[in-house]
């Protein structure tokens, strides 16, 4: 009932406030300007002046919804009637080219970074016809918010060079080893999967950015076969890692992060992993973005809590003011572009833990 109270009193200010207030939304169609329901998935929204930029996956009508012609971007001035803005970043018809059509663009990410004036988007990019093999970062720029975004360069991340929380001599690959079996799990926890993706550079697969409040940035990502999350100091162009970064919970299988700061600590929520199929998110606390991270019980809350309301995080979006709000996708495989939207308020217990509450 006290949750039904917040949620009405929270729509209610969003109406009397002059401010846009992110509205609750909890899996049904949200058309846009034209009517059609907004197809821009695993994204992140951005202001710039009184504007919101919501970028995300605009997914396709073939291949079960599977195609990707770019990336979508969508504007506001309210945070609730979205007009629809194109593709601000496409796909080549080049053949060979890395971003050839078929290529996947996943969970882009726009940030703006004030020492070059460029906007930066950065997407997990797989190349055409290799399924999610080459699990790779890519980074695309652009002067203007609505783009168009040109393609700047993809690949793994920090070739040669080693986490900082992991000894060089820690691991081996071992392929010998039988996948799922303690002595694997051991080794995989030792970062077995660094040394062998050391030369090539790590995996990136789901992925998101995140700037602190003294501007540097953070690229976090899933790596080793999806085993393992790493972050990845980025340098002041945004653009490039700095060849700093960090391992968290080996072997825990996290995907989808999204992160925020609050109340002096840097929190995240991931999920599990299980493809499109929602899974229990995951709460994590650090006091320092390089670590050391904890992981604290489901910050969901309510019915479905235990599948993330059906649902898997995409970002969390910071008014600037104090309020953050979840943002998650309702995946639909049979039909991508109808994947649903979640936007959910983080709230806070007496002791200062966020959780999301089912409306
Ligand atoms: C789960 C990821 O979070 C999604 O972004 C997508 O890559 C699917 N897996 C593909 O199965």
């Amino acid at each position: 009932m006290a949750n039904r109270i917040f949620l009405i009193l929270f729509a209610a200010l969003s109406v009397l406030q002059c401010k846009a207030v992110m509205p609750v939304l909890f899996g049904e169609t949200l058309p846009d300007t034209d009517g059609k329901h907004v197809n821009a998935h695993g994204g992140n929204i951005l202001k710039v002046d009184s504007v919101y930029y919501w970028y995300g996956e605009s997914r396709g009508d073939s291949i079960a919804g599977f195609r990707q012609y770019g990336v979508a971007c969508y504007t506001s001035s309210d945070l609730r009637n979205w007009q629809n803005r194109g593709l601000v970043f496409e796909t080549s018809s080049q053949v060979g080219s890395p971003v050839e059509s078929g290529c996947l663009m996943e969970r882009p990410k726009v940030v703006y970074c004030p020492a070059t004036g460029r906007y930066v988007m950065w997407f997990h990019h797989e190349l055409k016809d290799r399924g999610y093999a080459a699990a790779q970062a890519a980074v695309a720029t652009a002067d203007n918010p609505l783009g168009p975004f040109h393609f700047s360069h993809s690949g793994r991340v920090n070739p040669g060079i080693y986490p900082l929380n992991m000894p060089q001599t820690d691991a081996a690959y071992n392929t010998a080893l039988e996948w799922w079996t303690p002595e694997w799990r051991a080794e995989i926890e030792r970062g077995m999967f660094v040394e062998r993706d050391l030369e090539s550079g790590q995996m990136a697969r789901d992925q998101t950015i995140f700037i602190d409040t003294d501007g540097k940035a953070y690229h976090v990502y899933s790596s080793e076969d999806n085993l393992t999350l790493q972050i990845a100091e980025l340098d002041s162009t945004y653009e490039k890692h700095t060849g700093r970064y960090i391992r968290i919970f080996p072997g825990g299988h996290n995907e989808a992060p999204a992160l925020f700061r609050h109340g002096g600590k840097y929190w995240m929520v991931t999920s599990g992993c299980t493809g499109w199929d929602p899974n229990e998110a995951r709460l994590l606390c650090a006091d320092s973005v390089m670590g050391e991270w904890t992981q604290l019980p489901n910050p969901c809350r309510g019915e479905n809590a235990a599948r993330t309301f059906n649902g898997q995080s995409a970002y969390i979006y910071s008014d600037g003011q104090g309020g953050f709000t979840f943002m998650a996708d309702i995946w639909r495989p049979k039909n991508l572009a109808d994947s649903r939207h979640i936007w959910l308020p983080i709230q806070f217990d007496a002791d200062g833990i966020p959780y999301i509450q089912a409306p």
